[in-house]
């Protein structure tokens, strides 16, 4: 059989490794033959493919980005652009597509399906917002990647008596900022789900430093809002500028250094901000995205052999499963009650507002 394989969407590390265990299984157990599609849905509408085979997947699970490239094309905002898609996976001999990507990217591979054409889904995204599965390949690494980052601000905030604001990516959903401020020992934790009132982060921190402390960390969502007028716009998540991308999303970005501002001003400590942005999307994917994304990619083969199509390798209670997209689309997985009650639980007495963190 001919596959085709796209990855679409923001990068995310772990790609390669879904690349190759498709490829590979593909290759040793079913004799398939595989065209890889460039730059995501792109590849489709502009003719852009290369051969895939096992000398093209030699030693790239360790690597991050994709060997396929990846871009944010929305072919359904191109004219004739899904009817395109299926003209090219017929000129490419590919029977069945095999989409790896995140809401976006499941959101075109179901219109297709809905077309009639064979198409199976991976979850893809560092912010782990995709519903259907437990987890999304690339979100270990980029906490690892925000904790490690944590941990460093950590000691220059104690060196210095400051407050350290740490930006990090979600942009509807917390999943980073609650794991990795969790992991990180972080003071505040402000995420999407909870718009946040400023000056009970303010009076957050004043209580901790009441108590002795010197310094506070402060970890924000870059799509956390603010539920009073600091900001022009308060209510909506702050932008980097009024562009959007094919699928109607805004760049975020911006609130660690307003956050900043505000709670020095309230508070007069010192307060800096870093801004982790690409760098939680960059590099080596962690042992365990490897290990996940490779199931992704051998559950994703699977699924192409036993007809599975419309449908998306899921994780679930540590087994890989096969789920509808259409389930994986409808929503976006926020984070949960159990996750914030754990944030909740580890906050000192003084500071325990749960209105100050999150809700
Ligand atoms: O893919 C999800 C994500 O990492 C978001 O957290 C972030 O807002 C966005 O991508 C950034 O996208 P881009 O790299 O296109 O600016």
């Amino acid at each position: 059989m001919k596959v085709g394989i796209l990855t679409g969407g923001g990068d995310c590390p772990g790609l390669n490794a879904v690349i190759r265990a498709i490829v590979r299984k593909g290759v040793f157990h079913y004799e398939d033959e595989f065209v890889g599609f460039l730059e995501g849905w792109r590849g489709l509408l502009e003719d852009k493919a290369m051969p895939l085979d096992l000398s093209s997947v030699g030693g790239i699970l360790p690597r991050g980005g994709t060997i396929l490239r990846t871009s944010r094309t929305n072919p359904a905002k191109h004219p004739g652009g899904i009817d395109q898609c299926i003209e090219s996976l017929k000129k490419y001999g590919a029977q069945a597509l095999i989409a790896v990507g995140g809401d976006d990217t499941l959101s075109v591979a179901q219109r297709l399906h809905e077309k009639g054409i064979q198409v199976v889904g991976v979850p893809k995204t560092i912010d782990n917002d995709l519903a259907g599965t437990d987890y999304t390949f690339g979100f270990d690494t980029a906490v690892n990647v925000a904790t490690g980052a944590i941990d460093r601000v950590h000691t220059t905030a104690e060196a210095h008596n400051r407050v350290m604001v740490v930006e990090v990516m979600g942009r509807d959903s917390g999943w980073i900022a609650m794991y990795s401020g969790i992991a990180g020992g972080a003071d505040v934790i402000l995420i999407p789900e909870v718009p946040f009132d400023i000056d009970k982060v303010a009076e957050t921190i004043r209580l901790r430093h009441g108590r002795g402390r010197y310094f506070s960390i402060v970890v924000v969502a870059e799509g956390a809002k603010f539920s009073t007028d600091v900001d022009p716009e308060h209510g909506a998540p702050i932008v980097q500028d009024m562009g959007r991308d094919e699928f109607g999303h805004a760049r975020l970005g911006g609130i660690g250094n307003i956050l900043a501002r505000e709670i020095e001003k309230r508070t007069g400590f010192e307060t800096r901000t870093v801004v982790l942005g690409h760098i939680q999307r960059g590099g080596s994917p962690s042992a365990f995205d490897r290990v996940l994304a490779t199931r992704y990619g051998i559950g994703a083969i699977d699924m192409v052999h036993r007809n599975e199509f419309g449908c998306m390798a899921a994780l679930r209670g540590n087994k890989v499963v096969s789920v509808p997209l259409a389930d994986a689309i409808a929503k976006t997985r926020t984070v949960d009650k159990e996750m914030i009650d754990v944030a909740f639980g580890i906050l000192d007495k003084l500071t325990k507002d749960k209105e100050a963190v999150a809700d």
